[in-house]
């Protein structure tokens, strides 16, 4: 069980809004644990993949989640490691195809209820800094503070492409536009735990704003809601 006293930063948003980069500012300045649940989404589609099994069979798809065998080291660092079934799987968690994968495995009911509780595991003291889409509003809906980042799809995609060409991965931008149209659609409109913000969830615009810009701001916010 989780300790419901112990503080949530619950921040969701499209993927490309900058959570990633936003939630591991707050952590290095808050020293909270840190929850990047997209990961853990990514592991299953990863795992099941090795299983030859997709979306079709949410049975088996749950089953899979539930025994996810799954290590980040070290935790809440740039160059975190991932292990799935003890095989080092870091570069194929990041792919694109695999992030098509996770969004379609996250879009089965019963393959989100068998990961909702190891989410909830990472809630320990001082406080957890949680990166999702339903953050706010499915796995912490009690977090004292919550955000939803947004961002233009064209700046997203802008930031997808940069992150990849410094991994070695030449993919074009409109491709990247078209992939982030297709997923935030599917994020979106799913039946459980769409990707919509929590009714108490502060939105934050980040098109054109610094990484510096938007950490102090959820700081300031971090600060005045725990005050
Ligand atoms: O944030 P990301 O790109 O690593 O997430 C990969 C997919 O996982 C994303 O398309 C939707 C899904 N996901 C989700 O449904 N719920 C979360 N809390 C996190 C990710």
């Amino acid at each position: 069980m989780s300790d419901d006293t112990i503080p949530v930063l619950a921040v969701d948003g499209p993927g490309g809004s900058g959570k990633g980069t936003i939630c591991r500012a707050v952590t290095d300045a808050t020293g909270w644990h840190l929850l990047d649940s997209g990961a853990i989404y990514r592991a299953l589609a990863v795992a099941a993949a090795h299983r030859a099994i997709d979306e079709s069979d949410p049975d088996a798809l749950a089953e899979v989640g539930r025994h996810l065998d799954v290590v980040f080291a070290p935790a809440a660092t740039d160059d975190v490691r991932v292990w799935v079934d003890g095989d080092d799987v870091t570069r194929e968690l990041r792919s694109e195809t695999t992030g098509e994968l996770a969004s379609r495995v996250a879009a089965v009911p019963a393959a989100r209820e068998a990961l909702l509780e190891r989410q909830r595991a990472f809630r320990k003291a001082p406080g957890l800094v949680a990166d999702g889409r339903d953050m706010g509003t499915v796995v912490f809906p009690d977090a004292p503070v919550k955000v939803f980042l947004t961002a233009s799809p064209e700046e997203r995609a802008r930031r997808r492409h940069k992150q990849l060409k410094e991994q070695g991965v030449d993919v074009s931008l409109a491709s990247l536009l078209d992939e982030i149209a297709v997923r935030d659609e599917r994020d979106r409109s799913r039946a459980v735990a769409p990707l919509v913000p929590a009714d108490d969830a502060v939105e934050l615009d980040t098109t054109g704003l610094s990484v510096e810009e938007v950490v102090g701001r959820v700081l300031k916010l971090l600060q005045e809601r725990l005050s």
